[in-house]
Formats: C-alpha cells, sequence, structure tokens
C-alpha cells in the first residue's frame, strides 16, 4: 500500500527517526494505518460531515493522543478503528487487516462509559471478559478482581453502577477493557469525570500499564497536559468536516517523578505549542473563523 500524506498536515517536533524512514518502511511498521478516512452522517433532511480526511498511522507499541475541537469528530474516529462506525472512503487497516468490525484485538472505552446498569462491577468486567473465551472461569474472575484492585475499587465488585459516583464508573469501564488485554487500547476521553487527584494517579497508572504491557494506545483528551504528559505523539484535528491537520513529536524527557518531568523546558514548550495548535484549531472552527 501507498502512503498518501496529507499535504496540509504538519509535524512538528525533533529527532523523528520514524518519519524519516522510507514510506515502505513506515507502512511496514505501522500497527494501525488510517487513511483517507472521512465520515458524514446522513440523517433525515440534514446531514453533518464529521470527518473530512483524517490518516493516522500508529506503530506498535505507540502511545499516541488525538486532541481537537469539540464536535470534530474524535469519537468518530475512534469508533471507526474500534469498528463499530464504518468510513464513507479511504481506509483502516489494523495488522495489516481491514477493519470490518468490532474485534477483541481493539479494545475500546467510551466516553459515556456504556456499563451495564443491570450487572454489578463485577459482572461488568466479567462480561468483558467473555470475550476472551480461552479463559478458564476461575482465571476469567481472577483478572476481573485484578483490574477492580487495579483502578482502586476494590469493595465496590457487587456495587451497581446506580450506587457509583460519575468517577468511579468511568474506573469500571477502564478495567472493564483493560482486563481483555486488547492489542490497541482506544480511549475517549477515559479521565474526563474524574477528580484532579484521580485523575492524576489513573494517568501514572495508565503509563505503568502502557510499559509493562507494551500495548498500543490511541486516547482522546480535551487535556493538552494530559496529552503531552503521556503520549509520544499527540495528532492535532482540524475542526469539522476534521482532517488530521498537526502531528507533534512528543520529545520529552522520561525520567523522574510527574513534577520534574513537568517542570521540564522541553515539557513547557510542548505544552504551549500543542495548546496554541488546539486554539487555533478552535479559534477557525468560529462562525466567522478562515479555514
Ligand atoms: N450517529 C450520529 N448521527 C448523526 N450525527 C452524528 C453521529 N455521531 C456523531 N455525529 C456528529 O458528528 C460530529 C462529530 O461527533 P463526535 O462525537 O465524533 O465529535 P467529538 O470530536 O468526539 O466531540 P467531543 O469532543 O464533544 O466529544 C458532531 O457534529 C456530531 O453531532
Ligand atoms: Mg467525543
Amino acid at each position: 500500500m501507498e502512503i498518501v500524506r496529507n499535504p496540509e498536515s504538519t509535524t512538528v517536533g525533533r529527532d523523528d527517526s520514524s518519519r524519516a524512514a522510507p514510506d515502505h518502511l513506515a507502512v511496514a511498521a505501522s500497527k494501525l494505518v488510517v487513511q483517507g478516512v472521512s465520515k458524514t452522517f446522513r440523517g433525515e433532511g440534514q446531514s453533518v460531515s464529521a470527518i473530512g480526511d483524517a490518516s493516522l498511522h500508529v506503530k506498535a507499541g505507540e502511545f499516541v493522543s488525538l486532541i481537537g475541537p469539540s464536535g470534530c469528530g474524535k469519537s468518530t474516529l475512534l469508533y471507526m478503528i474500534a469498528g463499530f462506525v464504518k468510513p464513507d472512503a479511504g481506509s483502516i487497516t489494523f495488522d495489516g487487516k481491514a477493519v470490518q468490525g468490532p474485534g477483541v484485538e481493539r479494545g475500546i472505552v467510551f466516553q459515556e462509559y456504556a456499563l451495564f446498569p443491570w450487572r454489578t462491577v463485577l459482572g461488568n468486567i466479567l462480561y468483558g471478559l467473555q470475550l476472551r473465551p480461552e479463559m478458564s472461569a476461575t482465571t476469567r474472575t481472577e483478572t476481573a478482581r485484578k483490574a477492580i484492585d487495579a483502578v482502586g475499587l476494590a469493595g465496590f465488585e457487587q456495587h451497581y453502577p446506580r450506587q457509583l459516583s460519575g468517577g468511579m464508573k468511568q474506573r469500571v469501564a477502564i478495567a472493564r477493557t483493560l482486563a481483555c488485554r486488547p492489542d490497541l487500547l482506544l480511549l475517549d476521553e477515559p479521565y474526563g469525570a474524574l477528580d484532579a487527584l484521580t485523575r492524576e494517579d489513573m494517568q501514572d497508572q495508565l503509563l505503568e500499564i502502557w510499559r509493562a504491557t507494551g500495548q498500543t494506545i490511541i486516547m482522546v483528551t480535551h487535556d493538552v497536559t494530559e496529552a503531552v504528559y503521556l503520549s509520544r505523539r499527540v495528532v492535532v484535528m482540524s475542526a469539522r468536516p476534521s482532517r488530521t491537520k498537526h502531528d507533534v513529536l512528543i520529545d520529552i524527557p522520561r525520567e523522574g517523578t510527574r513534577d520534574e518531568i513537568m517542570s521540564t523546558r522541553r515539557f513547557i514548550e510542548l505544552q504551549t505549542q500543542v495548546r496554541q495548535l488546539v486554539h487555533e484549531e478552535a479559534r477557525m472552527a468560529k462562525p466567522g473563523g478562515v479555514r
């Protein structure tokens, strides 16, 4: 397959060795290839052109964040990668195979949690684990309990979603997807409903999980600091009909504590750069803004 790069997309950042590789190597190394994808939702009498032209190459083990104005199609793009929504044009391949529907290798945490109200915390997570028929019932329960522990919900196994706060529900949704150990983890604003402290804890936990499992992660977020802290690349989308417009390499130092990393010059530079790109897109999205 040939890569057709979006001529208007920009790449920002230093030491981007992946981009220096010939295109055929870039494709060979990509686990996920989203190429020239578009999507228009057609309703009665009106249609919404959500995504105009999205292209994204993600290598095995990469952590990429998607950021962009509200309503620009970030969730739609994740749903397409997960296989729940079909693009109108373009292609999506995962491990060299065209994505034609949902699959256990691509796990998603939905923006709205999507828990089953009639199942307990444990029941919700065990439901997700049905996607892993190779596991015995005992292993599934053990795996589910570990996942519950990992998100700090031990003791709440028998609670129903209605008995949990928004942040706790979100943590159950995260645990349900993590427990299945998907190759590709798709996270749609996973920490949006969490208080600041829990959010920081969960971010650091995600980094640990990512380092330990080598999973490939794509995360949608509105939080520039979160995107820069967690990911290796930040892709900035334009307003509707959106394009994957900027691709920023996050070459920050990774050693040290959260506070040490966040106070490095490079971190602050990149944070400012991404914030400016996002603001620019949001400005252009306003009526009268030049696209
Ligand atoms: N099933 C649908 N039918 C009709 N329109 C839809 C549908 N899903 C999404 N849209 C529209 O497509 C556009 C993109 O929606 P999407 O939810 O992907 O945006 P988003 O970038 O995730 O927004 P946010 O940051 O607010 O979560 C919006 O204008 C939305 O109204
Ligand atoms: Mg969304």
